[in-house]
């Protein structure tokens, strides 16, 4: 039995001189293992790096292909790479206008403005944080040519109603899927339901070379702009003069990334199952606590937890972040703080190519845009409510008890 002391000490916040929740710390996530090795070995001894010419690439990507049940896999350097080889498939106009989220990495955007079109942000769902199709449908003009729908932390966007919108105005489809491997929504998985599907294999995704991407379709028109588009839009004959078809950069995956993409496709089903049913269970023993809400889940669709967000509504969030840190549990207050065109120069203060603001003062866009505060009413509400936890699927069920009490504790005793 504890002394009444201790009893004292352990219900004390750890902020106010308590003892914490957790004094040892979490895991540490080790993604890569002897697979990889060995894999990342018999490229190196294959004497050739290179994807047009060793097997690794190419086997990533028809197995990635059958994994989704598409046609069409094309892997790339980054997210961001995959994500701007889907817009380039798309094969937008300069002024075109892309619909997509202000909750995002910035990789989202970057091909947009690559390709010279007009990125237009939708607000969020102030549950979920994902876009809201309302909002996509009264940000609809007749210059907008594609929506990107970005998934969450791993939970799917309400894709029925988005694809309802996009046939009923004709508008391509790309879901980023960077947060979100293997994630089901009714039956399919987040990345099949529109026309192209953007992954990410950065260092903190569920599938991870450090960096790498791929970008699936069941398009085949789609799918031949991809790969001439991650190869400097070059038709290899393998003979006579060189055939470039278009203006496309280089973003082949190499043959090392491809080896250990390989192996970690043979792990992440598991990893997403595991950090299913960690996330599920710490939404299961927070649930009752007033004043928060625990993950949102949209109906007909599993969580994948890239990580963990919690919304807080009746407490300050700045100090209930700080509460927790203090009970030894890692977590963070705003996600990426604003809206993503309030983070990016290129887009408030249009800092693009030289000094021409292409592509907004292009003669081609003939409208005058301006990204500022009050553009996302929802966004800049809820964004500052939103704590994520980092969690893995290298935590226990213990971790997610420990992390459960630590807000438990915060929540019954932060005034
Ligand atoms: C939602 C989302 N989109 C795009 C990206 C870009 O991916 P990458 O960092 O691999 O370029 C990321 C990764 O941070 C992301 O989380």
């Amino acid at each position: 039995m504890p002394s009444e002391k201790e009893t004292e000490l352990q219900e004390k916040l750890a902020i106010n001189g308590g003892k914490p929740v957790r004094e040892k710390p979490f895991p540490m996530r080790k993604p890569y293992g002897k697979q990889e090795i060995n894999e990342v070995i018999s490229a190196l001894k294959s004497q050739c790096l290179f994807r047009y010419g060793g097997n690794k690439v190419l086997k990533l990507e028809k197995r990635f292909a059958q994994l989704y049940n598409v046609k069409y896999a094309v892997a790339s350097t980054s997210g961001t790479a995959a994500l701007h080889i889907a817009i380039g498939a798309l094969n937008p106009d300069p002024g075109d206008e892309i619909i997509t989220s202000p909750v995002t990495d910035l990789g989202t955007i970057i091909g947009i403005l690559y390709q010279n079109a007009i990125p237009v942000f939708a607000d969020i769902n102030p549950e979920t944080y994902n876009i809201d199709p309302a909002d996509i449908e009264r940000k609809i003009t007749k210059r907008t040519k594609a929506i990107i729908p970005v998934h969450l932390f791993g939970n799917p966007c309400d894709m029925d109603k988005i694809m309802k919108i996009a046939r009923k105005h004709q508008l391509l489809v790309i879901e980023d899927c960077c947060q979100a491997y293997f994630t089901p929504y009714k039956g399919k998985f987040a990345g099949t339901i529109g026309d192209i599907g953007c992954f990410s294999m950065q260092q903190s995704k569920h599938l991870t070379t450090g960096d790498g991407g791929i970008t699936i379709t069941n398009n085949k028109d789609f799918a031949e702009r991809m790969s001439f588009f991650a190869d400097k839009g070059w038709a290899r004959t393998g003979f006579g003069p060189r055939a470039y078809l278009f203006l496309a950069p280089n973003y082949r995956m190499n043959e090392l990334t491809g080896a250990v993409a390989l192996a970690q496709l043979k792990k992440v089903k598991k990893i997403v199952e595991k950090r299913r049913l960690l996330g599920d269970l710490l939404t299961e023993k927070i649930k009752d606590i007033k004043g928060i809400c625990p993950a949102a889940v949209t109906p007909g669709a599993k969580h994948s937890y890239w990580t963990y967000p919690l919304r807080i509504l009746d407490y300050d969030p700045i100090r209930f972040n700080k509460a927790l840190n203090a009970e030894g549990i890692p977590c963070y207050v705003g996600y990426i703080g604003k809206p993503i065109f309030l983070c990016a120069e290129s887009l408030w203060n249009k800092k693009t190519y030289g000094n021409s603001h292409c592509p907004f003062d292009c003669h081609r866009y003939s409208k005058k845009i301006q990204y500022k505060q009050g553009d996302c009413p929802v966004t800049e509400k809820m964004l500052p409510r939103l704590i994520t936890i980092p969690i893995h699927e290298n935590f226990s069920k213990k971790d997610i008890e420990d992390i459960s009490k630590a807000i438990r504790k915060v929540a019954e005793n932060l005034l």
